[in-house]
């Protein structure tokens, strides 16, 4: 039901929440009540896909409304003003339109893909805020229980206290999001972005969020190993994950070996752990958001594959990579669950539509350098009539590699090393997936 809140003229705040490799989580895995109390009471995309399951690919694609293919940004080397075309983002278009734009955390990934500066001063009013612990982000600050050593170990849960800071990154940059959300007072339109760190790997997270899911609770992956149908360029050998000292130490034969099955149950469980810790952050960020003049979204960068087929983390076109969650709450909107297939790039579309800030945007012609253009589309008339939907709406999503055979650089090749593009394209029944042997992605 859609009421007149979007004609009369005043703007909502937007509070974008991000967070970091959160894979689709189905209801049976574990329970994670925030997240669900809001798609409850929110529109509930069950089917959402990610572009490309690696970080900086997709968050610069959901954030600039472009695919992969139009960025030419399949891995983190390149800062799309420089390289393509000087392309509003989604922050961007809101600050352009009177909106004061906030980043806390991870939102652009860091680094080149955002000219070290998270796309500062374009997509952000304020220089964005990065919590002072992530620095300790890849230390060694686990203890390890065969070792009785503080190492870099994959599965980390910690005692905070002990902590270098006595705190944790998505910790600091919930205090600080809730500071800008409670201190404000200027009556301009804010988009607030917070971008959180975790479950992405080192799992790291207080370590009592380990009894919420007793390892005799955790289940073991369906499909433990590679089906022999399925072709080879499919596997990665998932090096991330390898290289952890406790992973490392298990001596996995590189590139098909697979995880020990005492292993593969305390991943799962750790990564269950740090999401239930992720859902306790949204719950206490949620408490200080007023609803009904907040549109909020909900979603991850892309998912990451406990195990599924053998493989682990994300570097993949499995549903497992690519699946994510994807909630949009917006004043005036009612709750329901969408089972058709919508991508993420058709977010920034769809929270320019549902701020009722513009409505001539165009879609992205054929090789057009349109500084504002979109090539997703807005899911604002699917969340208020959802017959309309069938047929149209598609989700592509796509991962390079090297080679068929599973090298080194096969879990992240560079631009100039890529030989090969595997793409899904998914309807509501359909899903067809299909590899390019192309030599034009190194152009
Ligand atoms: C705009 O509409 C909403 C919903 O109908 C209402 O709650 C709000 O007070 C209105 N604001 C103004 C400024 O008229
Ligand atoms: C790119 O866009 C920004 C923001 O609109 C503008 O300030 C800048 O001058 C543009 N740069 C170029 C090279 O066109
Ligand atoms: C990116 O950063 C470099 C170095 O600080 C700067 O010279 C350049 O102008 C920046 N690019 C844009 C588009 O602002
Ligand atoms: C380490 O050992 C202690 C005592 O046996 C146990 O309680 C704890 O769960 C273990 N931690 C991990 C991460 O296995
Ligand atoms: C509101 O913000 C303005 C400008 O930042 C500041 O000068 C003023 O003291 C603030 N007022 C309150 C009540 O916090
Ligand atoms: C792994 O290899 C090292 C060195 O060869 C050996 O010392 C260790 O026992 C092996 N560990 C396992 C779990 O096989």
């Amino acid at each position: 039901m859609l009421h007149s809140s979007f004609s009369n003229g005043t703007k909502n705040n937007i509070l974008f929440i991000l967070v970091d490799d959160l894979r689709h989580l189905s209801d049976e895995t574990i329970s994670l009540p925030n997240i669900k109390t809001l798609a409850g009471e929110s529109v509930n995309f069950k089917n959402a896909f990610a572009q490309q399951a690696l970080c900086a690919p997709s968050r610069n694609s959901m954030l600039t409304g472009r695919r992969p293919d139009s960025l030419r940004l399949y891995d983190f080397y390149n800062y799309w003003r420089h390289s393509v075309g000087n392309f509003t983002t989604l922050p961007q278009f809101f600050k352009e339109n009177g909106y004061e734009t906030y980043s806390v955390g991870k939102v652009f990934h860091p680094g080149i893909s955002s000219n070290f500066t998270d796309d500062y001063p374009y997509s952000w009013s304020q220089y964005p805020f990065h919590p002072p612990t992530e620095k300790y982000k890849d230390a060694a600050v686990c203890y390890d229980n065969e070792t009785k050593k503080l190492q870099k170990n994959l599965v980390c849960p910690v005692n905070v206290q002990h902590q270098p800071g006595g705190t944790l990154p998505d910790l600091e940059s919930l205090e600080h999001a809730i500071n800008f959300l409670s201190n404000r007072n200027s009556s301009q339109p804010f988009l607030l972005a917070v971008g959180f760190y975790k479950p992405h790997i080192p799992i790291k997270f207080p370590e009592h969020y380990l009894e919420n899911i007793p390892i005799n609770k955790v289940k073991p992956q369906k499909h433990p190993y590679m089906s022999a149908e399925i072709p080879l360029v499919a596997w990665h050998p998932w090096t991330d994950v390898r290289r952890r000292d406790d992973i490392a130490r298990l001596n996995i034969s590189f590139p098909l070996g697979v995880m020990p099955y005492d292993w593969s149950k305390k991943i799962r469980q750790s990564y269950y752990a740090a999401a239930s810790y992720v859902d306790d952050l949204v719950g206490e960020l949620m408490s200080y958001v007023d609803r009904r003049k907040t549109i909020v979204v909900f979603t991850s960068d892309h998912g990451w594959s406990l195990g599924e087929n053998g493989l682990w983390a994300k570097y993949s076109n499995f549903d497992a990579a690519l699946k994510v969650p994807l909630i949009f709450s917006a004043p005036g909107i009612s709750s329901k669950n969408i089972h058709t297939p919508v991508e993420l790039v058709d977010i920034f579309p769809t929270l320019v539509d549902l701020s009722g800030l513009s409505h001539d945007i165009p879609k992205c012609g054929n090789k057009d350098k349109f500084i504002l253009c979109f090539e997703g589309k807005s899911l604002k008339p699917l969340m208020i009539d959802h017959s309309k939907a069938f047929g149209k709406y598609v989700a592509i999503s796509q991962y390079p590699r090297p080679s068929v055979y599973p090298q080194k650089n096969s879990d992240k090749p560079r631009l100039k090393n890529i030989k090969i593009m595997g793409y899904s394209i998914r309807t509501k029944r359909y899903r067809l997936l299909r590899s390019h042997v192309d030599k034009t992605y190194t152009h």
